[in-house]
């Protein structure tokens, strides 16, 4: 019925590291709730705690979680394909099971040097950290994109999400895509994805914006994309009206910004207003890992979309698949959604 196209850089393995390591995230300068790229001072980390030996490795990457998420919830069997950059290493090996087991349709490019990206999470008390390696994952290129056979995926497609992060790797690439989605009036959704990408990618960001659709973020997120513009508000709900009424490219009816916000109300603005809609509220003593959430979010979110349903429904199925992987270890699922 559909085609979902993902691309992104693919991070592979998310140590999952306890809270009597604690102490290793502060000394490495990591503050808890944040997302940010690996640098030559976190180098040791990775060795340290993989010699603690209480170290999960799950195949991961935002976009590869949102569609597999998505995947789980169509239960339709090659309803959604994915793009990214992974090594030929044992890490890229794991990217290929996860995603075939999650019946993805993964196409990689795989670099013949870079390793595959990895991406050390750090859990305390359900908040979650990341240190990103990109290595691989920071390799994508637009030739990969351009084969016959991966653009032919790319032309199948009807619906079509990139994460902002990706406008670090390979811009061109989703410029492509984002003026082929305009030209044949695709759907085009995009994510903040982290604040670093809103305030230091901002012009490429700009840039893409034109063509999205539909802009997913958290407030955080939200707050610093206002921040950067110099809009006078820390008020998500504003901020989200604002950002839907950015200039769209000639030929693109509306952009539609989606806000989440933890355990608050989700912010939809549309059309000149803003709709809020509650979450599925969860005791505290159920809360496992909120890892993964907004990406659940996200994959939940594109499952109805892709499916005509209304706003409602896209933001329920949102919040369902979120609320399933915080009670879960990592971006996991049951065998089937309980979800209609
Ligand atoms: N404490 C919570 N209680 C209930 N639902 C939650 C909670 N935290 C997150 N969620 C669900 O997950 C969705 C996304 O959460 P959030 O806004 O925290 O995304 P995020 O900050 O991008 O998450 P992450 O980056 O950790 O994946 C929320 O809209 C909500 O449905
Ligand atoms: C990232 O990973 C590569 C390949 O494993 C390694 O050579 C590099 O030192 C790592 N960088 C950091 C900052 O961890
Ligand atoms: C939103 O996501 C970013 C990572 O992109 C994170 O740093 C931030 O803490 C999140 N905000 C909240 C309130 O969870
Ligand atoms: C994407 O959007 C969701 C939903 O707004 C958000 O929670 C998440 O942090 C964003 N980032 C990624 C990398 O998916």
């Amino acid at each position: 019925m559909m085609c979902c196209y993902m691309i992104i850089m693919c991070l592979c393995c998310h140590h999952g590291w306890q809270s009597d390591v604690l102490l290793q995230c502060f000394r490495y300068d990591i503050k808890l709730n944040n997302a940010i790229l690996a640098e030559e001072k976190h180098l040791p980390m990775y060795d340290e705690l993989a010699s603690k030996g209480n170290v999960e490795y799950i195949a991961g990457g935002a976009t590869q979680n949102s569609i597999r998420v998505a995947q789980w919830m169509l239960q339709i069997p090659g309803a959604t394909s994915y793009m990214g950059c992974i090594g030929k290493d044992k890490f890229g090996e794991e990217m290929k099971k996860n995603a075939q087991a999650a019946g993805v349709n993964a196409r990689y490019y795989e670099d013949e040097a870079a390793p595959t990206g990895t991406c050390a999470v750090c859990v305390v008390g359900g908040e979650r950290s990341l240190v990103a390696n990109l290595s691989a994952a920071n390799c994508y290129k637009s030739e990969h994109l351009k084969r016959l056979e991966n653009w032919a995926l790319v032309e199948k497609a009807k619906y079509i999400y990139i994460a902002g992060f990706f406008l670090t790797v390979s811009p061109d690439s989703i410029q492509l895509v984002a003026e082929h989605a305009a030209a044949n009036k695709k759907v085009f959704l995009m994510n903040l994805s982290a604040p670093f990408i809103c305030e230091f990618f901002r012009d490429a960001q700009e840039k893409v914006l034109l063509y999205v659709d539909y802009i997913f973020g958290n407030e955080t997120e939200a707050r610093i994309f206002a921040k950067v513009r110099g809009w006078e508000t820390e008020n998500v709900e504003e901020i989200a009206l604002k950002i839907s009424q950015l200039p769209l490219a000639s030929g693109k009816q509306k952009r539609i910004a989606v806000i989440t916000q933890g355990a608050d109300p989700v912010v939809v603005a549309e059309d000149g207003q803003v709709k809020t809609f509650p979450v599925i509220l969860l005791p505290k003593e159920k809360l496992v890992d909120t890892n993964g959430a907004g990406d659940a979010f996200v994959g939940g979110f594109l499952s109805q979309l892709v499916q005509q349903k209304g706003i409602e429904d896209c933001v329920k199925a949102g919040c369902y698949a979120a609320n399933v992987i915080i009670q879960r270890s990592g971006c996991t699922y049951p065998e089937k959604p309980d979800f209609n």
